[in-house]
């Protein structure tokens, strides 16, 4: 597979500041609007604009002749790219965010030690009490793992990651949500129709579900009325998850143990998803009304028609 990484973000929201002690809080190191999990310094980067938007997402691939495979098929549906610094720069002409593909390393991240747990038959954990509960400080995001974006033309965009930069399917709900993979995770970039495009939410990967409720919960008691779905666990995707909205009103959500695609030929694609039924395995039955539309996003139809209608 040529693209096998997710390395980052661009977003971009008026006031870029309100960012700064979020992303400190919530365990990332950086500074200067280049934050990152410890070891992936800049995976999310933040600038001033006027709206709240996606500006760029930058992916990994294993080597230079890649690129240019990439440029090709980007040619042959009519997409220019440029080629500069060992990289290939490709303006969405449909969403107006810019995709950055550059050659790097295939590397996971380093692990933290598993957790010992007690299952009935399986006793791990003897004389001790749980991890989550003795562990110094709790233990914060590893990654970023996927952004879900809207677009008012789907169909598109899927032509655009899909046919031109070369990500690839892993499952299709309700005909027209494409949950697409750049990597080996079950989803990076997860692409649903939207009235204007915008970032619906970014996803950052936990050690385990511990973890996940632990920081999730810290974050709820210390913010009030940020709570946007959770926790649960999704159906497609596999993933355990909770959502919650960011100071500059985006939805971040914190995630553990997705499915994991190695081998392409064997995954089998399901496209019969149903919308009504494919939110949460337990937990929320159905997706909160306010997940499509976040509070913000008056304004942010309006700064897409301005700039770009
Ligand atoms: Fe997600």
């Amino acid at each position: 597979m040529a693209l096998h990484r997710l390395l980052g973000i661009e977003i971009g929201v008026p006031d870029p500041d309100t960012l700064e002690g979020f992303y400190k809080e919530i365990g990332f190191t950086g500074g200067n609007r280049r934050w990152g999990p410890e070891g992936l310094p800049d995976q999310l980067v933040v600038e001033e604009a006027p709206y709240r938007q996606l500006i760029e997402l930058r992916v990994g691939c294993e080597g230079e002749e890649d690129l240019a495979t990439i440029r090709k098929n980007l040619d042959s549906i009519g997409v220019a790219s440029e080629a500069r610094e060992g990289k290939l720069f490709v303006p969405d002409p449909v969403n107006k965010w810019q995709v950055v593909v550059e050659p790097c390393a295939a590397a996971d991240i380093d692990p933290q030690p598993v957790r010992e747990v007690n299952r009935p038959g399986e006793r791990q954990r003897l004389g001790k009490r749980p991890g989550v509960l003795t562990e110094p400080s709790l233990r914060p995001p590893r990654r970023l793992g996927h952004v879900v974006v809207g677009s008012n033309d789907i169909l598109a965009t899927y032509k655009f990651f899909v046919e031109g930069l070369g990500f690839r399917i892993s499952d299709i709900v309700g005909g027209l949500g494409f949950f697409t993979r750049c990597s080996p995770d079950h989803h990076n970039l997860l692409m649903t129709p939207a009235p204007v495009p915008y970032l619906n939410h970014y996803a950052l990967e936990h050690d385990d579900i511990d973890a996940v409720c632990a920081a999730a919960t810290r974050y709820l008691r210390d913010h009030e009325g940020t709570q946007i779905a959770g926790p649960g666990r999704h159906q497609i995707g596999g993933n355990m998850f909770w959502y919650m909205r960011d100071p500059a009103g985006t939805f971040f959500e914190y995630f553990a143990d997705m499915d994991r695609i190695v081998d392409e030929e064997a995954w089998k694609i399901r496209e019969d998803w149903p919308m009504e039924d494919s939110w949460s395995i337990w937990g929320e039955k159905d997706q909160p009304e306010v997940f499509f539309t976040p509070d913000d996003m008056e304004e942010v139809v309006a700064g897409w028609n301005k700039y770009h209608g």
